[in-house]
């Protein structure tokens, strides 16, 4: 009988189907994240760990495992919380939960695209707050999107599922990033792959869809803001970190682009205080693959995962091989 800890609340009946299995599940039911100290506690011993994205996966809690630990099932596509490398070194399989969340999460990011171009967020905090408001032909003017390019940093899945959403805008997309999107894929939405650069100095609004690694940490930093358009909108569905928040709030501030769209930040859940009084951003609280149906989805993907490899069958979606 295998051990298994599921570190936080998952929608569906993952862990009863873990029990049904025959293992022995340690199910925290809870909706916050587990605090560190008793993750570190209570990990111990056990053969699989179902991680939510706030629970740090590195050294320290591989040695509190103990050596049979044989997999880590990440409940999210961004695997940065994981130490794969330290995994890897001591066996240990991790997998996470692509593809089930791509439409959930370039929803938001489109929702993202709308409300920071027609100042959304400003005009519903003003109606929430009771300020008087009268309906004026010029004021509350934002910009629309038909005719307009986005610049999809980070080709990937959701970054594609956002721009076919863009398209249905009348959107002109560029492309950008390391992943080399399908070619038929490409033509078929009239895109263009250009270099980070030609993105930056041609979109409207520029929205990252790019994994969180050492080579994209700040890869939005001054030097990029500035060769944004001031006219021009960031947004991010991503990971806070590929954005230097300083900087961004600068550039805010200085004009240098007209507003952002943020469902992360840097150092989750602080938001940079220069941020928070500001009209022309939107800020999300990580959103973005927040439907019932999706995370069902990524927790079955991922309780799929732990039943597979405790029955020494290959994981469905391992991250490392
Ligand atoms: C992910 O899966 O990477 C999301 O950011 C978590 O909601």
């Amino acid at each position: 009988m295998a051990r298994v800890l599921v570190t936080a609340h998952l929608p569906g009946d993952g862990p009863a189907r873990i029990a049904a299995a025959g293992h022995d599940v340690a199910y925290r039911d809870e909706v916050d994240g587990m605090p560190r100290e008793e993750l570190l506690a209570r990990v111990a011993g056990s053969d699989a760990l179902v991680a939510m994205m706030v629970d740090r996966v590195d050294a320290e809690l591989l040695e509190a495992a103990g050596p049979q630990l044989a997999v880590v099932c990440d409940v999210v596509v961004g695997y940065d919380n994981v130490d794969v490398a330290a995994c890897t070194e001591r066996g240990v399989v991790v997998t996470n939960t692509p593809g089930v969340l791509t439409d959930a999460t370039a929803d938001i990011a489109m929702a993202l695209v709308l409300m920071t171009t027609r100042r959304l967020g400003a005009a519903e905090r003003r109606v929430r707050t009771g300020e008087p408001w009268r309906w004026s032909f010029t004021a509350d003017l934002g910009t629309g999107l038909r005719g307009r390019t986005l610049g999809i940093v980070g080709p990937g899945e959701i970054g594609l599922a956002t721009a076919r959403r863009a398209t249905g805008f009348g959107m002109e997309v560029l492309l950008s990033g390391r992943s080399q999107p399908d070619p038929g894929v490409v033509s078929g939405l009239g895109a263009r792959v250009v270099d980070l650069d030609e993105l930056l100095a041609a979109s409207d609004v520029v929205s990252l869809h790019c994994p969180l690694t050492p080579a994209t940490h700040h890869l939005i930093g001054a030097e990029q803001l500035r060769a944004i358009k001031p006219t021009a909108h960031l947004v991010n569905t991503a990971r806070g970190p590929v954005v230097d928040e300083a900087a961004l709030v600068a550039a805010l501030e200085s004009g240098e682009i007209a507003g952002a769209g943020l469902d992360v930040f840097e150092d989750e859940p602080r938001v940079h205080p220069g941020l928070l009084g500001r009209d022309d951003v939107v800020l999300l609280p990580h959103v973005g693959s927040a439907t019932l149906e999706t995370r069902t989805a990524m927790a079955d993907l991922a309780v799929a995962n732990v039943l597979a490899v405790l029955a020494g069958d290959p994981a469905l979606t391992p991250v490392n091989r």
